[in-house]
């Protein structure tokens, strides 16, 4: 039995991972924490998920880790700088396992992953990403990290240079740049959340796409998360890829 102790409990991801963990006879619900409550709560644990805010985040994480209690992060904000200084309290205590994980849902890891292997074969590829209009953030993680992967892939393959003969341009017209990669960020009123990727080659099109249609998406990731992590290596990993059999 995994004991499964969760910050950010009365959160809408939190309040949700806690119903999910309940209902796996595998796993123990043995603490739900959220703002107000001693982080005390969480002693004898063995796996912490940690769904509140980029603002409390890191101070959650830093508790686990010197505790020694494996924690998995959904919660976002988590750039370079920040992975930099978690792997930094990591090498202070080499037994402790940190999973970060920018998105749960295994069909946009899916996604992200037939982005970046057909990302040499076309000429072209632009992402564009589709959420509600209360999202604060754009372009979306998500959505970035497609672009970098994409990025990536086609500099390891030395695709050449993306065609475009733009010229002028209104401001905003050809989206947001991420490493090289153009990203189109769309804000409506009853979408969920939604990407395309667009890759262009001679005479065809292939267009991936991905759609969130409720929170319940990421629990099977959850799931993978809290039963896998136990078995990763030491220190820090990001993503899922790893746990789904995708590395
Ligand atoms: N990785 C993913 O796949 C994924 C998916 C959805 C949401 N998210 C991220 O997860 C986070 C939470 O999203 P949400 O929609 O559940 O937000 P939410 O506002 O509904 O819930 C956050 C909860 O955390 C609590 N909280 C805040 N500070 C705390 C602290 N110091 N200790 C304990 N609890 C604290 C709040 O009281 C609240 O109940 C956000 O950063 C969001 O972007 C990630």
């Amino acid at each position: 039995m995994i004991k499964v102790g969760v910050l950010g409990a009365k959160g809408r991801m939190g309040s949700q991972v806690c119903s999910t963990v309940a209902l796996a006879s595998d796993l123990a619900l043995t603490a739900q924490v959220d703002v107000g409550d001693s982080l005390n709560q969480l002693l004898g644990a063995d796996v912490v998920v940690d769904f509140t805010h980029p603002g409390a985040v890191m101070g959650n994480l830093r508790w686990c880790v010197e505790h020694g209690i494996t924690a998995i992060v959904g919660t976002s904000g988590f750039d370079d700088a920040r992975l930099t200084e978690v792997a930094g309290w990591l090498t202070a205590r080499p037994a402790a396992r940190v999973l970060v994980v920018p998105n749960f849902s295994v069909g946009a890891v899916l996604m992200m992953r037939f982005a970046e292997l057909a990302a040499p074969f076309f000429e072209s590829a632009e992402v564009i990403e589709m959420h509600h209009a209360g999202k604060v953030d754009a372009p979306s993680g998500t959505a970035g990290r497609t672009a970098s992967v994409i990025s990536a892939a086609r500099a390891a393959a030395r695709t050449g240079p993306m065609p475009d003969a733009t010229a002028t341009a209104a401001e905003g017209a050809r989206g947001a740049e991420v490493d090289g990669v153009r990203v189109h960020s769309v804000r409506l009123a009853g979408l969920v959340a939604h990407q395309e990727v667009l890759l262009g080659g001679h005479g065809e099109i292939l267009t991936i796409r991905h759609d969130s249609l409720d929170r319940a998406s990421f629990m099977p990731g959850v799931l993978a998360a809290v039963r896998g992590a136990g078995g990763l290596p030491p220190g820090l990993t990001v993503g899922l890829d790893g746990l789904l059999g995708l590395a």
